[in-house]
This record gives structure tokens, sequence and C-alpha cells, in this order.
């Protein structure tokens, strides 16, 4: 996720950029850059780093100019850097474009380019643009960006501009956001309204295979066949603080709601007619046979998600899994040598333990592969391997999108070592994948579900203590649901392994004490009902986790929350919404501070 401004107009568009792309900084802050045109040149300024290392060399060397475009980088494709950086540039410094998004298609096209001769500075996937509208120009620089547009596959918002018709921005919308700010002789194009809110509150949104052009005076928006759109100005009645979490009034409750486009953007990159297909990289065979154990080692979150890893990879590729957290693993005596594969699984890419479980594990001779969200990552540069979870920088304390990205991430690991070691067959492989790609639209009919959970948090917000129970895999998500409430609402909660209740944690069930309970599994089904009738005989207030279609349960518990039809391995991805979202309405109920819990960090770089 990046952010994009744009403005033409009569002020010095170099200013208005700066401060557009300061309140995008949370949708991507490892590198920042400008182009402005100034007397029939573009200017291009562009540096790794936060914003501030763009604005201080703009200090010292100002562009004037009423027209430009700027961006700040959540890097996908090329780790942070100045030639990474946006925004790309056509050879003739002609064409400038800044883009938020991610061309799957970018390396068909980038040979395709290279074959007529053109060369590429950077890695990135955005640098194709730009030489694909150098090689098609006609002259009409609008008509050129349809027959651009026409060749791109994947997702994005770009804002284009052109030497040759100095008083003109072009946008085009793609799956990613971007709004035009309407003003008074200037306007302005962005990801995000934030970034416009100082000078404009009327602004159109752009629907997906729309562009527009605009100057100072002028928007004109068509669909890519050119027929012309007439569109209604939404007038923005937010405040800025309220923008900047895009409507949200927490960041933790935007990143949840976030869910949906960010398994899809994690996932599709990766699916071809069918098929797993990795771009990152590809484990040979002879690699995969060789690996006799696999350690997945990981803190907090990122631990529970391993454990689901460990549960793909094993009954998929038959190869045993340790999963561990960082802090314990790396004083242990694990047993690693040049046969072990580590998997490291950190959001940040930055958490110390977890750095140093990988530097552990390269001593004794394994390779390493990360599940990580931040390109140019400590941990991303020093991994053999890197699968990104394209989620979008996640601002809140508390993982929520991070988390259901590993575990989609770690699925299509596992099923492609499978694949590799031919553990399972292509057709099963398949279903699967099927199964996987249905995750976005069954995360999205939980959140609309949410009035059942707020109304359930309204109940439990008083308890002091609150207990999760399942069996499998709903234990390790409990994990996940348990930590998330202690964290944002600082009640004491433990996740239960259902199956051990009778072995002593039964004793601190009392008297309507909460007991969320995750039944999602057919084949431990009836377990669990038998667990709840233990903890409901002994009074306790149950809540219930469930697919759809499992009505009986309501005859034993006091409220349920269904999620669909999904394969067993799959539910995690769907069960842990309810419990994100009713660990952020009892700490609204609490009146806690939801996005920066107290003695809490979002990234733990000390040990
Ligand atoms: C999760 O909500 C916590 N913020 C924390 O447990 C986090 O998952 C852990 O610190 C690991 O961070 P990482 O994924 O960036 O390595």
């Amino acid at each position: 996720m990046c952010g994009i401004v744009g403005y033409v107009g009569n002020k010095n568009a170099t200013d208005i950029l700066i401060e557009g792309l300061e309140k995008l900084e949370y949708r991507g802050y490892d590198s920042a850059g400008v182009a402005v045109l100034k007397e029939k040149n573009i200017e291009l300024r562009k540096y790794k780093g936060r914003l501030s290392v763009l604005k201080e060399n703009l200090q010292k060397d100002k562009i004037e100019g009423n027209l430009g475009i700027g961006h700040t980088r959540w890097a996908t494709h090329g780790e942070p850097s100045d030639i990474n950086s946006h925004p790309h540039m056509n050879s003739g410094s002609a064409i400038a474009v800044v883009h938020n998004g991610i061309i799957e298609n970018y390396l068909t096209l980038r040979e395709e380019l290279i074959n007529k001769g053109y060369e590429f500075l950077s890695e990135t996937d955005t640098e194709v643009i730009p030489h694909l509208i150098d090689y098609y120009y006609t002259g009409d620089i609008v008509e050129t960006v349809k027959i651009v547009v026409s060749k791109l596959e994947g997702s994005y918002a770009l804002g284009i501009i052109d030497k040759n018709n100095p008083d003109t921005i072009i946008a085009v919308r793609k799956d990613s956001p971007l709004i035009i700010g309407i003003g008074e002789g200037e306007n302005f194009i962005a990801s995000d309204i934030p970034a416009i809110l100082k000078y404009t509150r009327k602004v159109y949104i752009l629907e997906d295979g729309e562009i527009a052009v605009i100057t100072r005076n002028n928007i004109d928006i068509m669909k890519t066949d050119g027929t012309r759109v007439k569109k209604g100005i939404y007038d923005v009645n937010w405040n800025l603080e309220a923008a900047e979490k895009g409507g949200y009034d927490h960041f933790m409750l935007k990143e949840i709601y976030e869910q949906p486009k960010a398994i899809k953007d994690t996932i599709s990159p990766r699916y071809k007619d069918g098929s797993i297909n990795i771009g990152e990289f590809d484990l040979s065979k002879e690699y995969i046979d060789s690996v006799n154990k696999i350690y997945i080692v990981a803190c907090g979150t990122a631990y529970h998600a391993g454990l689901l890893g460990k549960m793909f990879i094993e009954k998929y590729a038959k190869i045993p899994v340790v999963v561990d957290v960082a802090s314990e693993f790396r004083y242990g005596s694990p047993f690693i040598d040049e046969n072990t594969l580590m998997i490291v699984v950190s959001q940040s890419g930055e958490t110390a333990d977890t750095l140093a479980a990988l530097r552990l594990a390269k001593e004794r001779g394994a390779k390493v592969m990360a599940v990580t969200n931040v390109v140019g990552s400590s941990i991303s540069r020093e991994s053999d391997y890197v699968f990104y979870t394209w989620a979008g920088p996640e601002i809140a304390v508390a993982s929520t999108k991070a988390y259901t990205t590993q575990l989609v991430s770690l699925a299509l690991i596992g099923i492609d070592m499978a694949l590799k070691k031919g553990t399972i067959e292509e057709t099963e492989a398949h279903k699967i994948l099927e199964e996987i790609r249905k995750l976005p639209s069954q995360v999205e009919l939980v959140l609309k579900n949410v009035e059942d959970i707020k109304d359930i948090a309204s109940h439990v917000y008083k308890s002091k203590d609150v207990f999760f129970i399942g069996r499998g895999i709903d234990y390790y998500v409990s994990m996940e649901g348990s930590l998330k409430l202690k964290e944002v609402s600082y009640t004491h909660s433990e996740a239960m392994a259902a199956g051990e209740l009778k072995h002593g944690t039964l004793a601190l069930i009392d008297e309507g004490i909460p007991v969320i309970a995750l039944a999602t599994q057919d084949k431990l089904f009836d377990k669990m009902i038998s667990n709840i009738k233990e903890v409901k005989s002994r009074g306790a207030y149950v809540i219930a986790i469930a697919k759809e279609n499992n009505e009986k349960i309501e005859k034993t518990v006091d409220k349920v929350i269904y999620i669909s039809e999904a394969i067993d391995e799959l539910t995690a991805v769907i069960s842990v919404v309810p419990l994100q979202l009713l660990a952020y309405y009892v700490a609204l109920n609490r009146g806690c501070d939801i996005d920066k819990p107290k003695n809490l960090a979002k990234s733990v770089t000390v040990e």
C-alpha cells in the first residue's frame, strides 16, 4: 500500500505534494519522491527513508512549479532504495508516473520492453508504465494511457504527468483507491482524503476502470473505452484525524476491515490458472526432498500463525515441523543442520528474538525462509527465501491483517512444498487453492455480522476473566483470540485446550465466567460439544464460534457466531475475525487506548 498525491494549480506544487504525503505516511514510509514540471522540464527528487529525507533535500534544492506528482512507498517489488522510489520516468524524462498497487504481469512486460531496447534502472514493477507510455505514445497522452492500461494486469492507482502536456495530470484507478480533490483554479489527486483535506472537502471518488484528465480548471472523467462519466461530488465531513483512519475510529478496526483485500492481495499474485506460482523463489524438488525437519520460529501473533503452518506442512508435505517462540528457541538446544529448514514469521521483519533465531539457524547450516510484511526488513535481507504478506502497513500494535495473511501464506507454502515432493495430487492441491481463494469473501461475511459481536462485547467487557477453548486448529486460534483480548482490553484471559479442561483448568470455571468456545472443526465437533457441556454445567456463559448449518450447537450455548462453511484447515482465517472484533469492542467499552496499548510496542526490536 503506498500513498499518491498530485497537484495542478497556481500554488507551488512541491509544498502541496509534501503536505499531502505527510498525511499519507501511514500508507507506507520506506521511501518518497516528487516529480514537478518546471519550465517545460520534469524535475525529479526521490530518496530512500522517511518523508523527512525528501523534505530536507527539497528545502536545500527547491523546485518551483505548479504541476506535480508525489509518492510515499510501501515496497513490494524491489527493496527500499533511491532508485526504486517513485516517481518513475521514461529514459527521455518526458513522462513521470506514481503507482499504488501491484502490476502482476510486469516481468513479461519488462522483458518485452527490454527486447525493444528499453533500459530499466529499478527492480520495481511500476517502471514498466512510463516505458510503455513512451513506446505506445501516439501524440495524444490520454489515448496512449488507455492503450497502456489495457496491457496491465493487477491493481493500480496511477498519477501521470507528461512534459508535453504541462497543465495536465492523468489519474487511473483499478483496485487501488484514488480520489480527485476539487479546488478553485486548482485540482488534486490522492490515494486518500487526508492528503487534500486542508484545501478542499469536495472530492470525486474514482471507480475501477476510470481515467481522469485533470487541469487546474477542468476535470474530465471517462471509462477506458472513452465513454464520459458523470459523477456526483462527495462532500467530506470527516475531521483530519478520522480521515487518516479511513473514517474508522482506530487503525485496529480499519486493519480488521482491510483483511479481505489484504488476503486477496497476498493470494492473487501467487495463483495462476489453478496452480501455485510463488514468484519470489522456486524451492527445488531436490532441496525440499533433502529437508528432514522444519522449525517455524516467531513471536506473539506470528507464533500463533506458525502453529497453523505446522498443521499444513505436516499434513500435506509430510515433513516434521517444530514450532517454537523465538525467545525460547534461541536458548534451547535445537538440533539444526543443513537438512533443516527454518521458517521465520514476522510482520515487522525486525523482531530481535526472531532475528537472533534466524542467525542461529544460519550459523548451523540451515536455510531460512521468511514470511514477512516489510520489504527490505532485516529479517527479509538475511533470509534465503522471502514470502511477502502483501497486507500493507499494519499500524495498530495489535496484529490482525498480518496474522490472516500469514496464515494464507503458510498454507500456500505448504501446498507448494507438497506439490514439489509429490505428496499431494494436483487435483487435491487445486481444490484447496480454490478454497483459499474463497477466503476474502468469507471474511467479508463475518465483518457484516459485527452487531452480534458488539452485543456480546457489551456483556463480556465487565468480566475480570475470559477463557477461550478449542481443539486442534481451534485451540491455536483461541490462543490468538486470547492474546488480542489481553493486549487491547487488558482483560485477563487464557486459551485452554478443551481436551485438557478436566486435567485441571476446569477448576477456573465459575458462575457467569465467559468462555469463548471455538467449534469449527468437523471431526472434533462432537468432542467440543462435550467440553462445552463441561463448562456450561459449571455455570459458564458460553459463546461459540461454529460453522453455519451447525444450529444444533444453539441448544448447548448462550450465543453463537456462525462462520461460512470452509475446509477445516482454513477455518482459522475466518474464525479469528470475530475474536479480533470482540477484543476491539471490549477494549472500546473499557475506554482503552486501542491502537497503542500500555507497555507494548509495534515492533519489539529489543530482547
Ligand atoms: C500481536 O498483536 C502483538 N503485537 C505481538 O505479539 C507481535 O505479534 C509480536 O511482537 C511479533 O511481531 P512481528 O510479527 O513483527 O515479529
